[in-house]
């Protein structure tokens, strides 16, 4: 009995004692018990939140003070809490810290609940989704130091009270959508130290003189913020300033030359804006800490002043200006430079001969100026130079001995200058090097054996030399290229037999050598050439049938040499652009589908090849000497009689067609970039509306099928100017309009839907495509004939369409933005390759309207596939098309549309992430997809991630994005993926090309 009270005892006891526990968590904890009500927590970061315990101290992102226990620091930052911001933590009397930096933390701040956060001495909320006017009374914080609001939708003008703050140290409001102008108030926060309102779409405005007086200030970062007019002298005064970010405004004026008496200035960005005039000449010595210097592309004249040179300058970068004058010898004494970046200036003389010696110089371009004299000899004396860059200059002598030990060079561009002699043996094997091009010059000499070492080498431009000798069979172990041109050189001798084991090959050319030999053997691998170009060469014997073998030519010319014998019946297989086979000593029977009069100019020059074309070659029985001039004299008279008839027939016309002038659809002109099979009048008699196969915002697609059985796609672009009064301004805009086509128009690559021509009437355009027989990706894949779609064919796709846009922005001329990348944009032809349509031409539809911008907003993208940026940019760049690129790639992996009403709010991007949060990877993926295909398909994924972060600069150039797929193409083509079911980021180094000359 007594043993049963005794327990009895025990028991109340330990009631009593959990009871009290219970009872004992303190108020500030009760206080953030309520805050995590508040919030939606999928990734239980509040999971040891535990309402049980004493005190808070203990749970995630709480720190207190240790003698007081009362919680002095909330730090919750990536913690995927979404929900408004708890005014409640202002009750915590000492909490003087509080940061949620990148969450989803939403709606609009409490204003009045926040004036009463009195210890609050930092507050990080950058990253989140609030919205409104930007906290008012908020500068009432006696204590407050550090602010940061960036990335968020703020909107609204920057509240007057900004200019009380008491303490503040640190100002960032970075890429919001603020407006109204920078306001000069900012000027009284006198212990601002670092100022940050870059990205914000403010009215155009100047840079207040006031911010003179924050002489505190260490980091004015005011990129992209409409600044006009002239950067004030007060400027000057900042006299601890360590960083000055102006760049990307439309500054003018000159830079004032108070901004040398900025001596603590380490960094100083002024590019992209308009400022002209010559840089400040005296006081730059006085600027010792200045390392980086980029005033790159404005419109500075003047020279370089040699004081800017004493400096102990890191990065010097001043291209795309209008600077005269020498480069003063004192750079080279630099220790820390290791980039120079000039090109696209007037400069001239000679490269200091000391420059690279002293100091570990990585990237040099000075290209496209007017710089003379030689390489200097120790540019890559401490072994770090890897972009090498001197394109259109007048250098000359030879390439020096010392930079053929440059063992890390990886770009090599000497092009268009006057070098001469041979270039050294061990500079051709270089291990890294991937570009070397000489194109331009006066190099002398053979390629020899020792390129073999050049394993990483992929375009090797050599054209318009004076090279000689054999190619080398060691051309052929370089596995890597991908392109090789040497035309217009004085190579010999025959083509080495192992250059057919260069499977990556695009082009070669190699016209106007001489060349002798046979083609060799078992060219059918080049199963990616597109431009092989033999002319004015020595060859002989046949042409191979191989050659038919080679799906993706584009481009073949064989002519000025000696093949003979009969032309390959495979030669049907292939789809030119443009064959040339004309001066050979071909014979027999031309292919069928060659044998046209357009082909003409494609075999004149081969006297046994008769038949199928008149006329091809003179007929010989026309002996008689005064029989041809009778019949010279016919044709003369014959033709001044159709020239009157065609006269008088024109004016008929036109007063015909004053009177009527609706009628005038006749009246095409033709821009053709390709031979056409077709006259314009067999298209615009078939553009009716049965035929048409799709409507856009800028015009009606039409399928037509011409006589000859094939089949092209017809775009009419709806009409632009009806009245009278346009005309004129119509025409200009017509100028600009032909001029983008006539650029589209020359774009060969297989990766993009060929523009065969483009019709022009005074109120109709019609462009002229290849006939796509799949039709588009995003009608297959969201259809239900999306299963026809395994993954093999959708990686297979996401490749193509990533190669024909890599071809656009880094290859083209000047690089091309699609503007609108979607998947109804990317075309399916009868193997499912991919092709990408329709680029460019969102520009030119809009500058042919003459809007402005408004039209822009309409045309520039379609939904779900606008860049975040573009919101507060209104610009689209590259880096849009990549961001919508990787919205495809979306689309591919999880079989969605790009905006769904099931997703509510969220468009694709968003909805992936967040169901990748809520139940990982599974969620997302496609379900048609086998999983066998898993790895590969998160792989994927996560480049599509990746082309999708809402930052710009974290995205992958296409470039980088082609070469990572191809790893992934190749890894699972070796079966060596490793088993992991979760998804592992990929980190990689963007490679950047300012591609100042092509
Ligand atoms: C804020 O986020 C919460 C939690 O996700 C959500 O329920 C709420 O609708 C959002 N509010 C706004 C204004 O978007």
């Amino acid at each position: 009995m007594q043993h049963l009270r005794r327990r009895f005892h025990l028991l109340l006891l330990l009631v009593l004692a959990s009871l009290s526990l219970t009872l004992s968590l303190n108020k500030e904890g009760l206080y953030l018990q309520k805050a995590k009500l508040n919030f939606d927590d999928p990734n239980a970061a509040l999971s040891n939140w535990n309402p049980d315990d004493e005190t808070p101290c203990k749970w995630n992102g709480v720190v207190c003070d240790s003698s007081s226990s009362s919680v002095v620091s909330l730090d919750l930052s990536s913690s995927s809490l979404s929900g408004p911001f708890p005014s409640v933590l202002c009750r915590l009397g000492r909490l003087s810290s509080i940061s949620f930096y990148d969450n989803f933390i939403n709606s609009t701040l409490p204003d009045d609940d926040l004036a009463a956060c009195v210890a609050l001495e930092h507050l990080d909320l950058a990253q989140n989704y609030l919205t409104g006017a930007l906290p008012r009374r908020i500068a009432e914080l006696p204590r407050l130091k550090y602010l940061d609001l960036t990335g968020n939708n703020f909107s609204g003008e920057i509240p007057a009270t900004y200019g009380t703050f008491q303490k503040l140290e640190v100002l960032a409001l970075v890429e919001n959508l603020l407006e109204g102008v920078i306001p000069p108030f900012l000027g009284n926060i006198s212990t601002l130290k670092m100022l940050n309102l870059s990205y914000n779409p403010f009215s155009p405005g100047q840079i207040p003189p006031e911010l003179g007086n924050l002489t505190n200030l260490e980091v004015l970062w005011l990129t992209q913020t409409s600044l006009i007019g002239e950067i004030p002298d007060s400027l000057g005064q900042l006299s601890r300033l360590v960083d000055l970010d102006l760049a990307y405004n439309a500054l003018s004026g000159s830079i004032p030359s108070s901004i040398t008496e900025l001596t603590a200035l380490v960094q100083l960005e002024l590019y992209n804006n308009s400022l002209s005039g010559a840089l400040p000449t005296g006081g730059w010595s006085n600027m010792t800490a200045l390392r980086r210097l980029d005033a790159s592309t404005n419109e500075l004249t003047g020279g370089i002043p040699v004081e800017l040179c004493e400096l102990p300058l890191e990065s010097l970068n001043l291209y795309e200006n209008n600077l005269r004058g020498e480069l003063p010898a004192a750079i080279a004494e630099s220790p820390n430079l290791y980039e120079l970046k000039l090109f696209r200036n007037q400069l001239s003389g000679e490269l200091p001969s000391d420059l690279g010696r002293k100091s570990a110089l990585w990237w040099i371009d000075v290209s496209t100026n007017k710089f003379s004299g030689r390489i200097p000899d120790g540019l890559c004396s401490n072994g770090a130079l890897e972009e090498f860059l001197l394109i259109e200059n007048s250098f000359s002598g030879e390439i020096p001995a010392s930079l053929g030990e440059c063992r890390s060079l990886l770009r090599v561009r000497l092009g268009h200058n006057n070098f001469s002699g041979e270039v050294p043996a061990p500079f051709w094997g270089l291990p890294h090097v991937s570009l070397l091009e000489l194109i331009g010059n006066s190099f002398s000499g053979g390629i020899p054996k020792t390129i073999a070492g050049a394993s990483n080498l992929s375009q090797l431009i050599l054209s318009v030399n004076k090279f000689s000798g054999n190619l080398p069979e060691e051309i052929g172990f370089l596995e890597n290229l991908l392109e090789i041109s040497g035309n217009d050189n004085e190579f010999s001798g025959p083509l080495p037999v192992s250059v057919v084991n260069l499977a990556q090959l695009v082009k070669l050319d190699l016209h106007n050598n001489a060349l002798s030999g046979g083609i060799p053997k078992g060219i059918d691998s080049w199963k990616k050439l597109n431009e092989l170009n033999l002319a004015d060469n020595e060859y002989s014997g046949k042409i191979p049938g191989e050659i038919g073998e080679l799906s993706v030519l584009n481009y073949l010319d064989l002519s000025g040499n000696r093949f003979s014998g009969e032309i390959p019946i495979s030669l049907q297989n292939l789809k030119l652009n443009h064959l040339n086979f004309s001066y050979n000593h071909l014979s027999g029977h031309i292919p069928q589908d060659y044998a046209k009069e357009m082909y003409r100019d494609s075999f004149l020059g081969n006297s046994e090849l008769c038949q199928e074309i008149e006329g091809l070659c003179n007929r010989k029985e026309m002996k008689n000497k005064g029989y041809i001039w009778f019949f010279r004299t016919l044709i003369v008279l014959a033709g001044i009689l159709l020239i009157c008839g065609i006269v008088w027939f024109y004016i008929k016309y036109k007063k015909f067609n004053d009177v009527k002038r609706n009628l005038d659809r006749s009246k095409w002109t033709l821009m053709s970039f390709h031979k056409l099979g077709f006259t314009e009048s067999e298209i615009s008699e078939a553009l009716d509306e049965d035929n048409v196969i799709g409507t856009g915002a800028s015009g009606k697609v039409y399928k037509v099928v011409l006589s000859h059985g094939e089949a092209v796609a017809v775009k009419r672009l709806w009409g632009q100017s009806k009245a009278g009064a346009d005309v004129e301004r119509g025409a200009i805009q017509d100028d600009g309009f032909d001029a983008e086509v006539e650029t589209l128009g020359r774009i060969r690559h297989k990766n993009i839907v060929k523009l065969w021509c483009c019709c022009c009437t005074r109120d109709s355009k019609l462009l002229v495509y290849e006939y796509m027989p799949n039709g588009s990706l995003g009608d297959l894949l969201h259809s239900t004939k999306s299963g026809l779609l395994d993954w093999p064919i959708r990686f297979k796709i996401a490749l193509d369409a990533a190669e024909g846009l890599s071809y656009l922005h880094h290859d083209c001329v000047p690089p091309i933005v699609h503007r609108d990348v979607k998947s109804n944009n990317i075309l399916l032809d009868a193997d499912y390759g991919a092709r990408v349509a329709d680029f460019g031409l969102a520009k030119v539809v809009d500058d042919a309207s003459g809007k402005g911008t408004m039209s822009m907003s309409v045309i520039a993208g379609s939904c779900g596939y606008i860049a975040p940026e573009y919101a507060y940019t209104l610009r689209v760049n590259e880096k849009s098309d990549i961001y919508s690129f990787g919205v495809v790639i979306l689309e591919l992996v999880t079989g969605r549309l790009p905006v769904d009403p099931e997703f509510g709010e969220k468009d694709l991007v968003k909805w992936v992430c967040w169901t990748l949060d809520q139940e990982g990877v599974l969620g997302v993926i496609d379900p048609k997809l086998e999983s066998c295909y898993r790895d590969d398909v998160c792989r994927v994924l996560n480049l599509g991630l990746l082309c999708t972060s809402s930052l710009p600069i974290s995205r992958p150039s296409m470039r980088r994005l082609v070469k990572m797929m191809q790893e992934i193409g190749s890894r699972s083509l070796h079966k060596n993926v490793a088993k992991e079911g979760k998804l592992t980021p990929y980190y990689y180094e963007e490679g950047s090309d300012h591609g100042s000359v092509a």
